[in-house]
C-alpha cells in the first residue's frame, strides 16, 4: 500500500476517501453478532471514546477494539479518543500528543473506517466541554462521590486528586449525551459511568425539558474476560500480563513465549481447558484448529513450548495485514491528521445540534 500525497482539486474527504479505498482491508477480526442485532430495526447510533493508554494488548483487542470496529457496518457508529479524560493523568505534552496519535494508528490500522464510523479526537470538539459545565451545574455532589473509578483512584492514593477527576463522570456524560446514542459499548468498568450518564440525561430532561435520549450500556460478555500470560489473571497493563500484537515480532515473541504454564513433561497428556496458551488461541483460530489442537493437547507429546509456537504463528497471522498497515500509517502521519480533522468536522455537526437544543431549553 501507498499512501501518496496527492493534491488533487477534490474535497478533503473526496481525497480521504480515495485513499481509503485504495487499500480497504479485510477484517478477519469481524464480529458478526452485532451485524445480526439491528437488521430489522432502522440503523441505531452508538458511540464509544477510548483513552489514549500505549500499545494495545489482545484483552483491549478483544474486549473493546474488535467490537467498535465490527459496528462501524450496521451502526452509526461514533468512535473518538478521550484526549480530556486522559488529562486527568498525563502531565508530560509529548506524551499527551504521541499516544493520541498512537491510539488513531492503531484504530485505523485495525481496519476502522473514517467514512463509515465518525472517528474524532474529544478535544477538537468544545461541545463536549461546554455540556460537560453545564451537566456539572445539574449534577448532585453525592451521585460523583459514589463513583466507583473515583473512590478506587482516592483509596489508591492517586497523586493528584483534582476536581477533574471528581467530574470525570460528568464529561463523560456529556460526551455521550451529545450524540443521541442507543448505545454505548464499554467494558465491565465502565457501567456505572453509564447509570450516571443515564442519571444526568433524566435529571436535565425532567428540570428543563425533554432533550436527551437515554442510552443503554453495551457490555458485551464473551469478550469479558481474556487471560493473561500469568495465566492467572485477566490480560491487564497493571498486572504486566499482556501480549501486544503491535509490539516489535521479537517483543511479541518474548510474551508469548513466557506464557506461565505448569511442569507437566511434553509426552505427557495435558489439560487444554486449563490452559492459558489453548485458550488464546482458541480466540484466533478456526473450528478445525481448535479441535486438532485440543487433540495434540489430548494426546500428550506435545509440549507447551509447541503449544506456545502455534499461537505466536496465529498472532503473526492474524494481526499480520494489521501490521503492515499500521508500519504504513506511521509513515503517513499527515493522513492521519487530515482523518481526525474532517472526523471533528462530522462530530461538530451532530454535536451543534444537540447544543442548540440543550441551549434553547436553558435558556441561553
Ligand atoms: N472512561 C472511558 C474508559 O476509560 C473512556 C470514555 C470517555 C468513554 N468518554 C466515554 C467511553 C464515553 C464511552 C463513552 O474506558
Amino acid at each position: 500500500m501507498k499512501i501518496k500525497s496527492q493534491h488533487t482539486k477534490g474535497t478533503l474527504s473526496k481525497r480521504i476517501k480515495s485513499k481509503i479505498n485504495g487499500h480497504r482491508l479485510s477484517s478477519p477480526g469481524r464480529s458478526t453478532k452485532l451485524t445480526a442485532m439491528s437488521k430489522t430495526t432502522a440503523k441505531k447510533t452508538v458511540l464509544s471514546g477510548i483513552q489514549p493508554s500505549g500499545k494495545p494488548h489482545l484483552g483491549n483487542y478483544l474486549g473493546a477494539m474488535k467490537n467498535h470496529i465490527a459496528m462501524q457496518d450496521s451502526y452509526n457508529c461514533r468512535i473518538f479518543i478521550a484526549d480530556l479524560h486522559a488529562l486527568t493523568t498525563v502531565r508530560d505534552a509529548k506524551k499527551m500528543h504521541d499516544s493520541i496519535m498512537e491510539v488513531a494508528i492503531d484504530y485505523l490500522a485495525l481496519g476502522l473506517d473514517p467514512d463509515k464510523a465518525v472517528f474524532f479526537r474529544q478535544s477538537d470538539v468544545p461541545e463536549h466541554s461546554e455540556l460537560a459545565w453545564i451537566f456539572s451545574c445539574i449534577t448532585p455532589f453525592g451521585l460523583l462521590e459514589r463513583a466507583h473509578a473515583y473512590k478506587d483512584a482516592v483509596a489508591k492514593g492517586v497523586k493528584e486528586s483534582s476536581a477533574g477527576l471528581f467530574i470525570y463522570p460528568v464529561l463523560m456524560a456529556a460526551d455521550i449525551l451529545l450524540y443521541q446514542p442507543d448505545l454505548v459499548p464499554v467494558g465491565k468498568d465502565q457501567k456505572q459511568h453509564i447509570e450516571i450518564a443515564r442519571d444526568i440525561a433524566v435529571k436535565f430532561n425532567g428540570t428543563f425539558k425533554e432533550t436527551f435520549k437515554i442510552p443503554e450500556p453495551y457490555i458485551p460478555d464473551e469478550t469479558a474476560y481474556i487471560i493473561g500470560t500469568d495465566g492467572e489473571h485477566k490480560m491487564s497493563k497493571s498486572y504486566g500480563n499482556v501480549i501486544e500484537f503491535f509490539a516489535d515480532e521479537k517483543d511479541l515473541k518474548k510474551q508469548v513465549m513466557g506464557i506461565k504454564t505448569d511442569s507437566t513433561p511434553v509426552e505427557a497428556p495435558k489439560d487444554p481447558d486449563t490452559s492459558a496458551i489453548f485458550k488464546l488461541y482458541s480466540h484466533f483460530a478456526s473450528e478445525k484448529e481448535i479441535k486438532d489442537l485440543r487433540q495434540k493437547y489430548v494426546d500428550g507429546g506435545f509440549g507447551y513450548g509447541d503449544a506456545k509456537k502455534a499461537l505466536l504463528e496465529k498472532i503473526l497471522d492474524y494481526f499480520g495485514p494489521f501490521r503492515k498497515k499500521r508500519f504504513e500509517l506511521q509513515e503517513n502521519m499527515s493522513y492521519v491528521d487530515d482523518v481526525l480533522k474532517e472526523g471533528a468536522k462530522k462530530a461538530r455537526k451532530l454535536a451543534m445540534e444537540t447544543m442548540e437544543k440543550v441551549r434553547k431549553n436553558i435558556g441561553l
